[in-house]
């Protein structure tokens, strides 16, 4: 029964579309309309979309080298094309020790790169691109945050106070102390100091005389702008052997486990 309904149904519309008197009138109408929209668009200098395309927000680590690229689909009549940043313009070809500025892109999409070389914190900010023809004109920025930034760090300890310190930090951040389950955060006494760069250094120094240290003291980097650890590092005071080596710094026990490397393999080769 249904198999043979179904294609009377289609049948019927199909006769309903074609004898519809208005379906085709619509047809004219509207091939009318854009006939019309084209005469408008060739007599009539409309001023057309300039089309430009940023990044809205790029973030970036201190030292780095970060590129913004601005494009645009406009390949003729483009009077100005250019960077606006912290009072300053940059257009192609135009370069300093911090920054580059480049026409990149391939010849159908014209782009205007500008480069910012070992980025600190004074770097972020907003960056507009601005594109001028004779269509007319548009412009879009990019956000440069800075974050993630810590160049070095340092530690030591000894059987009456544990220290870390953290250079070249930013955003400011602070040392949190434990051990094991332990909240030691509270007992340091902590020192900041900011660079010429706009990044922070900070040191934190707890007492742990008379503490267990069986167990390491673990001090963490925290950013609170953030809500995160930047670092973590384990301070171990177990024999004396090793208390004497840490309390010189991480960076000479590394060259001690290198020495003690360089004395195995002539060892072995003897
Ligand atoms: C600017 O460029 C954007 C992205 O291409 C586009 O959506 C917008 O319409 C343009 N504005 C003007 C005034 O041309
Ligand atoms: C950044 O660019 C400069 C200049 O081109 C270069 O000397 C430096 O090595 C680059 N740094 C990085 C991290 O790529
Ligand atoms: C930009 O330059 C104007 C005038 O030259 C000055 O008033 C303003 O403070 C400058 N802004 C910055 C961020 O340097
Ligand atoms: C590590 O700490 C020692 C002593 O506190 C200091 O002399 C040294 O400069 C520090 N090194 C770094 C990379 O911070
Ligand atoms: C532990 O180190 C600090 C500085 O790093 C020093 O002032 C102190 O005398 C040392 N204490 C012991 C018991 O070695
Ligand atoms: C430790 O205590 C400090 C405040 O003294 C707090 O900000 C931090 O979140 C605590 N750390 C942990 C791991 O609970
Ligand atoms: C530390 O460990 C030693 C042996 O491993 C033990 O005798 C001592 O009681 C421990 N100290 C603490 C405070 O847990």
């Amino acid at each position: 029964m249904k198999d043979t309904s179904q294609p009377r149904v289609r049948e019927g519309t199909m006769i309903k579309v074609m004898s519809s008197p208005c379906g085709v009138r619509t047809q004219h109408v509207s091939g009318w309309v854009s006939i019309i929209w084209l005469t408008l668009a060739i007599s009539v200098p409309v001023t057309a979309d300039v089309p430009l395309h940023t990044t809205a927000e790029v973030a970036a680590r201190c030292g780095e080298n970060v590129t913004l690229t601005c494009g645009t689909a406009l390949l003729q009549d483009i009077t100005y094309f250019a960077w606006v940043a912290k009072n300053k313009t940059y257009s192609e070809g135009q370069s300093d020790a911090e920054v580059q500025c480049k026409r990149t892109g391939m010849n159908s999409n014209p782009m205007l790169s500008l480069t910012l070389i070992n980025v600190m914190p004074g770097d972020k900010g907003k960056y507009l691109c601005k594109l001028r023809s004779t269509q007319g004109t548009n412009s879009s920025a990019t956000l440069v945050t800075v974050q993630d930034c810590l160049e070095s760090y340092n530690s030591s300890i000894n059987k009456s106070q544990a220290k870390c310190s953290f250079s070249g930090v930013y955003p400011r951040g602070i040392i949190h102390w434990s051990q094991g389950d332990v909240n030691l955060t509270g007992l340091g006494s902590t020192q900041e100091e900011e660079d010429q760069e706009g990044r922070y250094s900070v040191s934190s120094t707890i007492y742990v005389q008379g503490g267990n240290h069986n167990q390491s003291y673990k001090c963490q980097l925290w950013i609170p702008s953030h809500g995160k650890y930047l670092f973590s590092h384990e301070l171990h005071l177990t024999d004396r052997l090793i208390d004497s080596v840490m309390s010189s710094g991480g960076m000479v026990r590394l060259q001690w486990i290198f020495l003690m490397v360089e004395i195995l393999m002539v060892k072995f080769m003897i």
